[in-house]
């Protein structure tokens, strides 16, 4: 059954008429639970919000698999003006990208030039810059980009997909830089993919104890329990400096435990934002079936 609705929710994800479609309908299906508003005022509010009870944010404004230089362009436009607004308003809180968002599919100089800007204006502005990981299909391009972009600048780091198996080697490579883990949220091959979550946890918790062991800051990113009891109790027996890293969760998501944490440790709360919301959403479906509740009582009791 959770195999099943699965593939359907990270099927639907990737219809492109389906995420054109939802951008004029609104928020449907109880999207407004994990997104965190459709603009950069109401997501301000919101980040606010979660900074005044000690949480850090970061703001991802949501979009991806863009194939229109204008759409391209509009994103970075809108990146850069959360940039100013999280400076005006010396919000605590730092952006992630996706670079199929920012042009990948258009041309990869084309996305470079994007994100040179953005991280232009972010160093100046002191915001780090996250660049999230998405499908395997854009992961060598991703890779390579972020490598150019290092070659400029400091203030930018990327994602660590735990179901890859590849994703130690990538890690060992990306050593000195700041780093998330995370399990992986797209339907990988077995090629390239560990299919199943005992060997997904597995992995996650050998990449990010490795992480814990050595100099860059990391972002434990996940809202497994079991992983996060595992990880703190090796955090306290290796007497690791609460400096080197975070937990991260989504916006929405398990809220109770986000305060807790954040009694605790350096914890950052994932904000996505944007009438772009649907296949960020129903991939946060394929993830947990049990939200499909939220639909229910959306098409049913409004
Ligand atoms: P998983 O979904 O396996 O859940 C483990 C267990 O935790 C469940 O069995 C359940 O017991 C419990 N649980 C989980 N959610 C719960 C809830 N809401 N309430 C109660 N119990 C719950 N992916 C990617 O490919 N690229 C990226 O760039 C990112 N970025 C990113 C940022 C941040 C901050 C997060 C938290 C996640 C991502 N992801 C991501 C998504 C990630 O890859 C993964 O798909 C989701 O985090 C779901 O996996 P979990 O680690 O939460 O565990």
């Amino acid at each position: 059954m959770v195999n099943w609705t699965r593939d359907f929710f990270i099927c639907l994800s990737n219809s492109k008429f389906l995420n054109k479609s939802a951008q004029k309908w609104g928020f449907r299906f109880g999207a407004e639970k994990f997104v965190a508003g459709t603009d950069i005022g109401s997501v301000t509010r919101t980040i606010k919000e979660m900074n005044a009870r000690g949480i850090s944010c970061t703001v991802d404004n949501l979009g991806e698999f863009v194939s229109e230089k204008t759409e391209a362009e509009s994103a970075k436009r809108q990146i850069l003006n959360m940039l100013d607004k999280i400076r005006e308003e010396k919000l605590d809180c730092h952006v992630s990208v996706k670079l199929t968002q920012l042009g990948l599919d258009i041309s990869r100089e084309f996305c470079i030039q994007n994100m040179l800007e953005i991280l232009a204006r972010a160093e100046h502005y002191g915001i780090f810059i996250n660049v999230d990981m998405e499908d395997y299909a854009h992961f060598q391009a991703t890779i390579d980009v972020l490598k150019i972009l290092l070659q400029n600048y400091g203030n930018v780091g990327t994602v660590i997909q735990a179901y890859l198996r590849c994703a130690e080697d990538v890690m060992d490579e990306l050593k000195d830089i700041r780093l998330r883990i995370v399990k992986g949220a797209y339907k990988e091959s077995e090629a390239v993919a560990f299919q199943t979550k005992a060997e997904i946890d597995r992995n996650y918790l050998k990449l990010a104890k490795k992480r814990l062991l050595g100099d860059a800051y990391t972002s434990i990113a996940t809202h497994d329990h079991n992983i996060i009891r595992a990880l703190e109790d090796f955090i306290r027996e290796n007497n690791i400096s609460h400096e080197k890293f975070e937990f991260q969760m989504l916006y929405g998501f398990r809220q109770e435990m986000q305060y807790e944490l954040a009694e605790k440790y350096h914890f950052t709360t994932y904000m996505p934002f944007g009438n772009d919301w649907f296949g960020y959403y129903m991939r946060r479906l394929a993830e947990r079936p049990q939200n499909i509740n939220l639909i229910v009582k959306d098409v049913f009791y409004t």
